[in-house]
């Protein structure tokens, strides 16, 4: 039976048992809830594998309570310490040389040379990290292919008795995955958009490069950006100006001038076709909300999500990267 257990001093020490033991818990962050084993142990990394039916070439995150702790994970750089100073404990996920004597599992970076590492900001995920005295590999909570769950509620509907233990803290403030952020190269480069933005990262590491894998085929940086991601189980249409016959309307900003095919206003929709990721057009508040109203949405009485447009700016380009691959479908 899986078990939803609101997180306490006693349900993190528990969880932490079950780490030390080699058993798999679901864990809150500050972006979506992981899926965490012990990082040092294979057999427990190969069961996070099967629970979310991930293939096994998409490495995992590494989570760490300090620096110190990532410092004896991977070389860290006068860079990526620097980087590390500001931006941890929080949505930054570095890729960096992973160091062989640390003994993590080399299934958690899929046979790389390089492994990702992150000290999340949510209070419990790092005492759940110190009192295990382990670091954490942990992937979003969700079965491969799916949105990130954001809530204990969505973890149990995405892995339902493959995820067994649950340590629930509410609903997820940031909502979107951290930034992935390669620092392993030359130049560092943004494998994944996140609430980090470049342009929060340009003022420490001088220039910042994107490369989020599309149309790239086979030649991509990071695994992960080859699969088809974040998609609801109906069609995903983008920058919707109208709203057509059966869809839901997941909107953002004002709905004065959206309207239905065929006649009505898009305001007018019944609660399962509407949704308004941030009526006053923050795109904070539009992260922190897309993965649980896409979920709202996607339900039988719709035949489609059609999506208004969202500016490509800031925290808006990871929306508009996960979004889109959304509507590549599953
Ligand atoms: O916010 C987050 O990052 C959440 C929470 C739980 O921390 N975790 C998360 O993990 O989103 P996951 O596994 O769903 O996404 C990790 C991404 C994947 O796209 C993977 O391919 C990439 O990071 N990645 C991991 N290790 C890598 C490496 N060594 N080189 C390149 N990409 C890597
Ligand atoms: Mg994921």
């Amino acid at each position: 039976m899986s078990q939803i257990k609101t997180a306490n001093k006693e349900t993190i020490k528990k969880a932490a048992d079950l780490i030390r033991s080699g058993e798999i818990v679901v864990l809150p962050t500050e972006t979506v809830y992981g899926l965490g084993a012990n990082a040092l142990d294979g057999q427990a990394v190969a069961k996070i594998f099967a629970a979310k039916n991930r293939p096994s070439f998409n490495p995992l995150i590494t989570h760490v309570s300090s620096i110190e702790q990532a410092e004896t994970l991977v070389d860290m750089s006068v860079d990526a310490k620097a980087v590390a100073r500001e931006f941890w404990p929080g949505p930054l996920t570095l890729i960096l040389p992973r160091k062989e004597e640390a003994g993590v599992s080399d299934l958690v970076s899929a046979g790389l040379e390089t492994l990702a590492v992150r000290m999340p900001a949510h209070p419990v995920a790092r005492e759940l990290i110190e009192e295990a005295g382990v670091p954490i590999a942990a992937p979003s909570a969700n079965s491969s292919g799916e949105p990130s769950a954001t809530t204990p509620r969505h973890v149990k509907d995405s892995l339902g008795e493959r995820a067994p233990f649950i340590l629930a803290a509410g609903s997820c403030d940031v909502g979107l995955e951290s930034t992935v952020l390669d620092m392993s190269g030359d130049v560092p480069v943004v494998l994944r958009p996140g609430c980090v933005t470049a342009e929060d990262l340009k003022p420490l590491l001088g220039d910042v490069a994107y490369d989020l894998g599309k149309d790239k085929g086979e030649d991509v940086k990071s695994p992960g950006q080859l699969l088809k991601h974040y998609a609801p189980s109906i069609p995903v249409r983008l920058r919707a100006v109208e709203v057509k016959e059966g869809e839901a309307l997941l909107a953002f900003g004002s709905l004065k001038f959206m309207g239905v095919e065929g006649g009505g206003a898009a305001k007018d929709l019944p609660d399962h076709a509407l949704r308004n990721l941030s009526e006053a057009s923050d795109l904070h508040e539009a992260a922190a909300n897309l993965f649980t109203m896409l979920r709202d949405l996607d339900v039988p009485e719709n035949t489609g999500i059609a999506v208004m447009d969202i500016p490509d700016t800031g925290v808006g380009i990871a929306i508009n990267d996960r979004l889109s691959r959304a509507a590549q479908g599953r």
